[in-house]
């Protein structure tokens, strides 16, 4: 898309309104075909990346589990690493293309009435015991009842479980995750808060980027790829909805999340469908 200042620059360029319309419609099929080029590109090259780190990660497996031989103590540690990192390597290779492939509109959202109590129900259920280890606890806190908006479920449920991870992640042993239903007008919304550090003033603005973690040492620490949450803000934004957040340094986090809410004929329907045992 061509930004308001970018067709200001081409009208500038142009004699009248025709040859701006020949320009504008020039320069959009050019950007257009550039924008496939890219996706294109970065697709093969992910390939191309998957397919050898496949026969590494084989090949690992194997050592690790001494099929040539046995081991010495020190090789097994060393495979140990090389297998981790070779882990990491494919999660950001796979994060990426989600990515690249929901900026693209390539990636193809199911939309269906979803509720959200079950699904945030369900991934404290699937956090519970990463959460458990340090003494978090999760609550659900329903303000309002039977909120069930328009979403993918498989994405929500990948957006709800990056805020979450996140929020174990970042909190302090023996601490409390709570999780807020609500709706407001027409959307549903969900909020999950933390009693973690906060965001740091100078990450604030810049904190739905890619590749954007906060300190190095700590993020390396906790691992992950500082993908997260682009692909959160992506695939809200697909969704037509929001994504923000409210922090205090020392205090916590909250991520707000708010979604259309699905139409009661909607859910009326996929009621009837249940019980027609569709
Ligand atoms: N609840 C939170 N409390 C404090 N900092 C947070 C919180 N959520 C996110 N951040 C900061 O934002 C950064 C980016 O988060 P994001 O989810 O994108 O990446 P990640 O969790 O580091 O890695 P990934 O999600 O790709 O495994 C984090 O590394 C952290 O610095
Ligand atoms: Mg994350």
């Amino acid at each position: 898309m061509l930004t308001e200042k970018q067709r200001r620059q081409i009208r500038a360029c142009s004699k009248d309104e025709k040859s701006y319309q020949t320009l504008l419609g020039i320069i959009t099929s050019h950007q257009k075909s550039l924008e496939n080029a890219k996706s294109e590109f970065l697709s093969v090259i992910g390939h191309e990346l998957r397919t050898p780190l496949t026969a590494i990660q084989g090949s690992l497996a194997l050592l690790a589990r001494e099929v040539p031989g046995p081991l010495p103590e020190k090789a097994k540690q060393m495979v140990e690493i090389a297998i981790d990192n070779s882990i990491r390597l494919r999660d950001l290779i796979n994060y990426f293309l989600d990515l690249q492939s929901l900026e693209s509109g390539d990636a193809k959202l199911q939309l269906q009435a979803v509720e959200l109590q079950p699904l945030l129900h369900q991934a404290t259920a699937n956090l519970k015991s990463f959460a458990g280890k340090r003494q978090i606890e999760i609550r659900i806190e329903e303000k309002s009842k039977n909120v069930w908006v328009t979403a993918d479920p498989g994405r929500l449920m990948q957006v709800i479980s990056n805020l979450l991870s996140n929020a174990v992640k970042f909190s302090p042993s023996s601490s409390c995750i709570t999780i807020t239903i609500d709706s407001r007008g027409s959307m549903g919304c969900f909020s999950i808060s933390d009693q973690g550090p906060g965001i740091p003033e100078s990450l604030q603005p810049f904190v739905f980027d890619k590749f954007v973690q906060a300190d190095v040492a700590d993020s390396r620490k906790s691992g992950g790829s500082g993908l997260g949450l682009s692909i959160c803000k992506a695939i809200i934004e697909r969704l037509g909805g929001k994504i923000d957040f409210t922090t205090t340094e020392g205090i916590g986090t909250t991520f707000h999340v708010e979604l259309p809410i699905s139409a009661p004929q909607t859910v009326f329907d996929l009621a009837r469908e249940k019980n027609l045992g569709g």
